[in-house]
């Protein structure tokens, strides 16, 4: 018997940048997302004799495979299942390497291939809240289109769906500047980004900032949404170079594509960027501008990798036997 589950990377508009409670990942803000089409993980669970994680067909061991297993059996303690051990199989649909790795998807995927295994019949409330125990994006790809992750207690802190199918004219393009693994991981980065004099303002300006984008959302406004994306973007990156230990994601080809971007929209072309916990850019604009950017950043960036994304699909799941 076997379960398979499909969960698209989401990529946040405003992020989360702080745990109030870091053993169960809930946030100090709320955040809100895209969830994107053309990165996602598949993975199958089967019950075995001992517990292996195969991730893109290669078997791994160390760090990955042991926050696998202690996530599942994590899950399992918190729904009062027996502990099994499982067979876990990824396959992560990132066109290039490690650069753009996501752990939402990752998680959002694990989580609903385990409720289908177990043949639990959950929300998709209540999986965002598994989802949220593996990783704290992972809440957020449990829906397709815009979803909003909201603060609040283990049992109330999920993702909510803002516009599953937005029919709004976004075109994400994904920049891949760098291929490297981040240096610095989400979970030490927020804790020191907690630590800059800005932090308390960060939060402060979380409840209006979500509310501004999610009424931009709703106007179907393109300027609104870039303009707030990329503001938050440079406050969660401000919070890292004021650090009490200061650190950045940036790499100079990061700057260099910042300034561009600007140049860009001062010369009239609508694009806009945001960044995470890396070094890659996002730009977001619209399907009439997207072909004039990609040929400009072909120019000027030639080794980047570009990747021109849309709104993608919440997390799908089935047992194998199911489709026989
Ligand atoms: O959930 P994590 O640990 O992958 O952290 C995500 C952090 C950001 O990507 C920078 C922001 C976000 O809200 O996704």
């Amino acid at each position: 018997m076997s379960a398979t589950a499909i969960a698209h990377t989401n990529i946040a508009l405003i992020k989360y940048w702080g745990k109030a409670d870091p053993a169960l990942r809930l946030p100090l803000t709320n955040s809100l997302s895209m969830t994107l089409d053309k990165f996602y993980t598949q993975t199958t669970l089967n019950l075995q004799a001992s517990d292996q994680f195969f991730l893109n067909n290669a078997q791994q061991t160390g760090q990955s495979a042991e926050r696998v297993f202690t996530y599942l059996h994590r899950l399992e303690r918190r729904l009062q299942l027996p502990t099994k051990h499982y067979l876990v199989n990824s396959i992560n649909h990132v066109p290039t390497s490690a650069g753009l790795a996501s752990s939402s998807s990752a998680f959002a995927a694990l989580a609903a291939a385990f409720a289908q295994l177990h043949h639990l019949d959950l929300t998709k409330q209540e999986l965002s809240i598994l989802a949220r125990l593996g990783s704290g994006s992972a809440t957020r790809s449990i829906f397709g289109g815009f979803a909003e992750w909201q603060t609040g207690t283990d049992q109330t802190s999920y993702a909510i769906p803002i516009d599953e199918h937005p029919q709004l004219d976004l075109q994400l393009l994904v920049v891949e500047l760098d291929q490297a693994p981040k240096k610095i991981s989400s979970t030490i980065g927020m804790q020191r980004a907690q630590t800059s004099p800005f932090y308390q303002t960060w939060l402060d300006r979380n409840p209006s900032e979500i509310a501004q984008m999610k009424a931009a959302i709703q106007a179907g406004n393109f300027d609104q949404i870039g303009k707030l994306a990329e503001l938050n973007a440079n406050e969660m990156h401000a919070l890292n170079l004021t650090a009490q230990e200061p650190f950045t994601y940036f790499e100079p080809a990061t700057i260099k594509l910042i300034k561009l971007v600007q140049d860009w929209r001062a010369d009239g072309l609508a694009c806009y960027y945001t960044m995470d916990a890396g070094p890659n850019v996002k730009i977001l604009t619209s399907l009439k501008n997207s072909k004039v950017i990609r040929q400009r950043l072909a120019q000027l960036l030639p080794s980047a990798k570009i990747v021109v994304t849309n709104f993608g699909p919440g997390v799908k799941s089935w047992s194998n036997s199911d489709m026989e």
